[in-house]
């Protein structure tokens, strides 16, 4: 592959068992903000596997102090220690081969740790992150995933809380029976309370559920309880998983990576995704939480009982783990919302990612950066190869080869080849043209042509594998796509069927028709594909009318949508006037869920539209993209003008705000008939009220955004910043809203001005993405504005963040990996962005990979 940088690239092909192998860990930890102790006792047993010996002891370890070490109780000498910046070696005559006792004591600073990974202080409390490579912060050790050990940790203190994986012995004393890798080890000490529940198993065993937060959240839990609750009864009753510790602890923290962490017995959170509360949460918010709890239990089975054996194999526990929490989330709303909502997501993260060029297949050959590969491809694309897995083999074989896959590698730390030899075993079918997916890179095109003589209806299916960075050449994928065929009045012509296309060209024949059907293609996005399908916007509009299933239905408008603004955008094509009145037919079809209706009335994103035109051939205009949407939404307004007030008076949920699926609905097609209302008002009068009636965050923070994007914000946001200034999640959404609802022409400035804000806290993750992400992410005409003040304000930010962050700063690099979309003039600036920040002399590993593979 191309040369990224000068740090060597880590090869799957390279992967060999360890040397030897881990039995048990004793840790004893004396806290300490700026030196704590950390002592380990590690008993190495040799792997008879390994005949290729006599070994060194090579164990990973960074930026520690190292104070003392002993093998088998004699003190090692300064001179048989070798030390480097990323570990040690024992030469291996000082080894004895079949097994030893290690000891050792470091000391690390847990003050000075602004990487967040490894042991770290947030907010006084020390806590530790530890996937994927963390541990080796904390002590020397092998830190990789197929060494899996019992731990035992005793944690010296004065905090009055003292957390660690496993069971409780008391005293700041715990131990975890179930033997884990490092990179699920957790420690959480500091002054904290918790909200206590219990769950019974369907064994009847009783389990305490604790959720920690920092003193005053407590009033928060409830929700998150309540979804874990939740989550462990739907992980019984639809995987067969049972828990399988006495006790289940989560811990809520204001400074995170990422979203959350599943350390067995001891998830840690993103307070963000436990903390909420109708006043300060939004219903988007509410349902995060439930899915990100969910998917984190989850992993108990599946990540933590049987786990990685490299982390090339991320997407086994990721990708499989996002699948469960999308079922169960399904389960508790709707699943045809929900089904549509993790579309848009995907097209929006992952298809963008396979389009440009930091493409990489769900299970990558290589990498520099571990960290950089926690990606939309690996989870979210690994989530629908699974779930076309299951379309393949049926809900009964799917269940029967998990039954299987449980069964057969519990305890152990696996591969995809596992899983895919599971299925083919438990199915009794060959999956070796399907595992495709995992080493293919890039977003299959699939074009269709429709023939109709007699009554059979011959569909022709061209299947196309784009070459990615690295990879040309690529072989047909197993592609199932789930076919409808309505009649003229509505009705299904025939009965739904799953074509599987395997092949480059392939032809299907469904006999027995009377007339020519118009199909339904791809229905409840079947395969993770792009279907370039001949249709007219008539078809469309027939199909979002009568199509049955609701994904394509929903797919119909969005399709006629894009195309029409694509033309705006491109042609200078005026309104058609025919598509507002399709909006209108199902903004008022009461019959309709109103999650539903609100989801078809959201017009395409503006980067969505950007990346159709630049495929189309044309340098997307971020301006002319802006001003199209806009016009087409004011187009709706109008032809919608007599309905609106008493649809927004209808969708009212009076009472108290409970945040199910069917009242967040209601408000979540209230906020999209409050922003067409609010086009046909020059001053803004109903978003002002409701700005000042709401009781709940959905509605205030709606009305708000509304405002911002009229240029009435001024007097709101004030007020949203006097009433909130003490809510630190609130406070984030505050600096969001104005930066990602501003006014393209005024956006940089606004953002600029906020970043001198006294609460703009930019080493905290979450203040920082509120700011710096809502700008380049959410607000894409003030990013692009044409003076090139948006780039390199999101320049000068990437470079302050790296040395104290870098795994946040390389996630935060993608907001230029569309760079070779637009004007020249454009992308001149960006890579002068990019380029400038390539060539910083202390870059760190991870955004050196990453800015590398934009650049290249
Ligand atoms: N395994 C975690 C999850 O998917 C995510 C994760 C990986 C993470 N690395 C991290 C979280 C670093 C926080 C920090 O649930
Ligand atoms: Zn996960």
């Amino acid at each position: 592959m191309r040369p990224t940088s000068s740090v060597p690239a880590i090869r799957l092909s390279d992967y060999k068992q360890p040397e030897f192998w881990i039995e048990t860990v004793d840790l004893h930890f004396k806290l300490h903000p700026t030196q704590t102790r950390v002592r380990s006792k590690i008993v190495f047993k040799g792997n008879t596997d390994r005949t290729d010996g006599p070994h060194d002891l090579r164990l990973h370890g960074q930026d520690l102090k190292l104070l003392s070490a002993s093998i088998n109780g004699t003190a090692l000498k300064p001179d048989e220690i070798l030390l480097d910046a990323e570990g040690l070696t024992i030469p291996a005559d000082l080894v004895p081969q079949g097994g030893f006792l290690w000891e050792a004591e470091v000391e690390t600073n847990p003050q000075a740790n602004t990487s967040l990974n490894g042991l770290y202080m947030s907010n006084g409390m020390y806590c530790t992150q530890c996937e994927a490579e963390g541990f080796r912060k904390i002590t020397y050790y092998l830190d990789r995933p197929d060494v899996m050990a019992v731990f035992t940790v005793a944690i010296d203190g004065d905090a009055p809380v003292l957390l660690s994986n496993g069971n409780n012995l008391g005293d700041g004393k715990w131990h975890d029976p179930w033997p884990k890798p490092a990179y699920l080890f957790a420690l959480v000490a500091g002054d904290l309370v918790s909200h206590d529940d219990h769950f019974t198993t369907m064994n009847g065993r009783e389990v305490d559920l604790q959720i920690f937060v920092r003193p005053g959240d407590e009033d928060k839990c409830a929700y998150a309880m309540d979804s874990l609750k939740r989550s462990m009864r739907w992980d019984e009753t639809e995987y067969g998983r049972e828990y399988d510790l006495n006790l289940f602890m989560i811990v809520a923290v204001d400074d995170f990576n990422m979203g959350a962490m599943e350390n067995k017995g001891l998830n840690i959170f993103n307070s963000k995704y436990v903390l909420a509360s109708p006043e300060t949460a939004t219903d988007r918010d509410y349902e995060l939480i439930e899915g990100i709890i969910a998917h984190e239990y989850f992993h108990n089975w599946t990540g933590n009982r049987i786990t990685c054996r490299d982390w090339f194999q991320l997407c086994l526990k990721e990708g499989l783990t996002v699948f469960r929490d999308q079922q169960f989330s399904g389960d508790a709303r709707s699943h045809a919302v929900n089904r549509i909502e993790n579309v848009l997501q995907l097209r929006a993260r992952q298809f963008r990612e396979d389009a440009g060029p930091l493409a990489h297949p769900v299970r990558p050959t290589e990498y520099i950066e571990i960290n950089n590969f926690y990606t939309a491809t690996v989870y979210e694309k690994g989530a629908e190869v699974i779930g076309m897995l299951r379309t393949l083999v049926g809900a009964d074989n799917y269940r029967k080869a998990l039954d299987l896959y449980f069964e057969r590698h519990d305890g152990q730390a696996c591969t995809i080849e596992d899983w895919i030899k599971t299925f083919e075993d438990a199915c009794q079918m060959d999956l070796s043209q399907f595992a495709l997916w995992y080493a293919q890179a890039g977003t299959p095109r699939i074009t269709v042509t429709e023939d109709f003589a007699g009554d059979t209806l011959t569909l022709t299916f061209t299947q196309t594998n784009p070459d990615t960075p690295g990879q040309t050449d690529k072989k047909p994928q197993v592609v199932p796509i789930r076919t409808g065929f309505l009649a003229a009045d509505g009705t299904e012509a025939a009965p739904e069927q799953t074509l599987v296309l395997n092949a480059g060209v392939q032809s299907f024949e469904i006999n027995g028709l009377l007339d020519k059907p118009t199909l339904s293609l791809l229905r409840g996005f079947s395969a993770p594909v792009v279907l370039d399908r001949q249709i007219t916007n008539a078809e469309r509009a027939f199909l979002l009318t009568h199509d049955t299933d609701p994904f394509n239905q929903w797919e119909s408008g969005r399709a006629y949508a894009l195309n029409l603004l694509q033309d705006m955008v491109v042609a200078d094509a005026p309104v058609d006037a025919a598509f507002p009145k399709a909006m209108q037919a199902v903004a008022t079809n009461d019959a309709l869920d109103p999650a539903f209706r609100a989801l078809v009335l959201s017009l395409p994103s503006e980067d969505a539209l950007a990346q159709a035109i630049f495929e189309s051939g044309t340098a997307p205009d971020p301006d002319k993209i802006y001003a199209a949407r806009q016009n087409l939404a004011k187009a709706v307004a109008t032809e919608l003008a007599g309905d609106l007030p008493d649809l927004y008076g209808a969708l009212a949920t009076p009472g108290p705000y409970t945040p199910e699926a069917d009242p967040a609905g209601k408000r979540s097609l209230r906020g999209a008939v409050l922003s067409l209302i609010s086009h046909l008002e020059p001053d803004c009068a109903s978003a002002k009220a409701q700005f000042a009636a709401a009781d709940n965050m959905t509605e205030q923070l709606s009305a708000l955004a509304t405002l911002i994007r009229h240029n009435q914000g001024g007097d709101a946001v004030q007020a949203f910043y006097n009433q909130w200034a003490a809510d630190r999640l609130v406070i984030d959404k505050w600096f969001t809203v104005q930066v990602s609802s501003a006014p393209a022409d005024s956006a940089v400035e606004v953002a600029k001005a906020l970043t001198e804000h006294k609460d703009f806290d930019w080493k905290n993750p979450n203040r920082y993405r509120s700011l710096v992400a809502g700008f380049a992410m959410m607000n894409p005409a003030g990013f692009h504005r044409k003076d090139g003040a948006g780039y390199e304000f999101f320049g000068d930010w990437l470079i302050k963040l790296d040395p104290v962050n870098p795994q946040t700063t390389a996630r935060m690099c993608g907001g230029f990996e569309t760079w070779r979309r637009y004007d020249p003039a454009r992308q001149q600036m960006m890579r002068a962005q990019l380029q400038r920040i390539a060539d910083l002399p202390n870059l760190s590993k991870d955004t050196a990979e990453i800015v590398g593979k934009i650049l290249n």
